[in-house]
């Protein structure tokens, strides 16, 4: 999960990085009004999760609070690269002697963190990397090791800081490092970190992205969700705490297990084909467990979304039998009564498969299709979407 620059500044606050106070507005009056609250010379900041955001004419200079009131009129609506600004930051203006770069990162590729850092920042990271590729130290941060003040000295070094400010940034570097790991962040970015007129370091502009997968731990970074963005769909599977991501096309999916969901997809695309060109709606991963309650938010999350037009339930039972799935299944439609609308095509196979198909046939849903194997649920399922 990507954060917005306001959400990174205030856990670079928490962790003792050095930041510049900042308020949020989203209208322009409240931009007036936090103008006024900080004094002096501000700056207002577009909040889009996307870099470039003052060569689009997201970041103004505001001398009075009229000025940041009408910065935050140009700025709220504006598009950046298909990012629409709703809201702004008003930060305080400041005085910048030099602009550097840093980051500590995820390296998956070498399974370890990496530190970029440059001495020469002004320009975009990419750019550099490629124009200048030497201005730009790559330091690999073993991660049992991490970034102590010894590090720190290390990246500042190889970035061709000079001695008297290595002192100073290397602090700074440690403190973001703890950002890193205290968060469970697979990035943390300054760019750029800059040095002020009166010889301070501050991070004026932050990216911070969260591993989801350690969310178990930080239970506040909910919080931290952009909620209006989510997909409203995905959003109510993960209520549910149920794996879906939304596709294209009108074949909705449940599987248990990742792999015979994927497998599901490919298959169902293929019999597409044949069928006017029809494709998988989602992904969607029941895990498991399979039982009725799992069984209906994943019928009702997939039902829910207009463009499908026939669902293929995909099972195979290994430690849950079929027949608990079957149940679940049966259940799941007595769940929805009426919510349930479009035909279902069932593969069952695997532990208890004939008393798992006897049960599917016994209740004799007017909606449900039982399929012999994957193969043929996957053409029935397209057929039905096509027809
Ligand atoms: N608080 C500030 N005071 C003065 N100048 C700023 C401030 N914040 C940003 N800037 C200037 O605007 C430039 C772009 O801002 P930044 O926050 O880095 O956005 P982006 O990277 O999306 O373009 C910075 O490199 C800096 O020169
Ligand atoms: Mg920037």
């Amino acid at each position: 999960m990507d954060l917005f620059e306001y959400q990174a500044r205030d856990l670079f606050e928490k962790y003792g990085v050095p930041v510049l106070p900042g308020i949020i507005a989203d209208t322009p009056a409240e931009a007036r009004a936090a103008a006024e609250k900080l004094g002096g010379v501000t700056v207002v900041k577009a909040q889009v999760k996307i870099g470039g955001r003052g060569k689009a004419g997201g970041v103004k200079v505001a001398k009075t609070p009229d000025d940041a009131e009408a910065a935050a009129e140009a700025i709220l609506g504006l598009d950046i690269k298909g990012h629409v600004v709703k809201r702004v930051m008003v930060t305080a203006g400041a005085d910048i002697a030099q602009e550097y770069y840093v980051s500590v990162l995820l390296d998956r590729a070498n399974r370890s963190y990496l530190s970029l850092c440059s001495y020469e920042g002004g320009m975009e990271i990419e750019e550099l990397a490629v124009e200048r590729p030497e201005a730009l130290a790559r330091v690999e941060v073993v991660p049992g090791e991490g970034i102590d003040l010894e590090k720190a000295t290390a990246i500042a070094v190889a970035a061709n800081f000079p001695a008297e400010l290595v002192d100073k940034v290397a602090p700074v570097f440690v403190k973001l490092y703890e950002v890193y790991t205290g968060e469970d962040a697979t990035l943390v970015e300054v760019n750029p970190l800059i040095l002020t007129g009166s010889g301070e370091i501050l991070a004026i502009d932050g990216k911070v992205s969260l591993d989801e997968n350690a969310g178990f731990r930080h239970p506040e970074h909910e919080a931290l969700e952009d909620k209006a963005a989510a997909d409203p769909l995905e959003a109510k599977a993960k209520e549910n705490d149920l794996n879906y991501v939304k596709l294209d096309g009108e074949v909705g999916i449940i599987g248990n297990g990742a792999g015979l969901v994927m497998s599901t997809l490919d298959v169902v695309a293929y019999a597409g084909e044949k069928h006017g060109g029809v494709k998988p709606a989602n992904f969607l991963d029941i895990g498991g467990g399979a039982s009725a309650t799992v069984m209906a938010a994943g019928l009702d999350v997939i039902l829910g979304d207009a463009q499908v037009k026939s669902v293929f339930v995909n099972v195979f039972g290994g430690i849950t039998s079929c027949v608990a799935v079957a149940e679940g299944i049966v259940k799941a439609l007595e769940i929805l009564g009426d919510a349930a609308t479009k035909p279902l095509v069932v593969r069952l196979d695997g532990n208890q498969v004939e008393e798992g198909r006897a049960i599917l046939a016994g209740a004799n849903h007017p909606l449900v299709t039982i399929a012999e194997n994957m193969d043929q649920g996957a053409d029935a399922a397209a057929r039905l979407a096509a027809g």
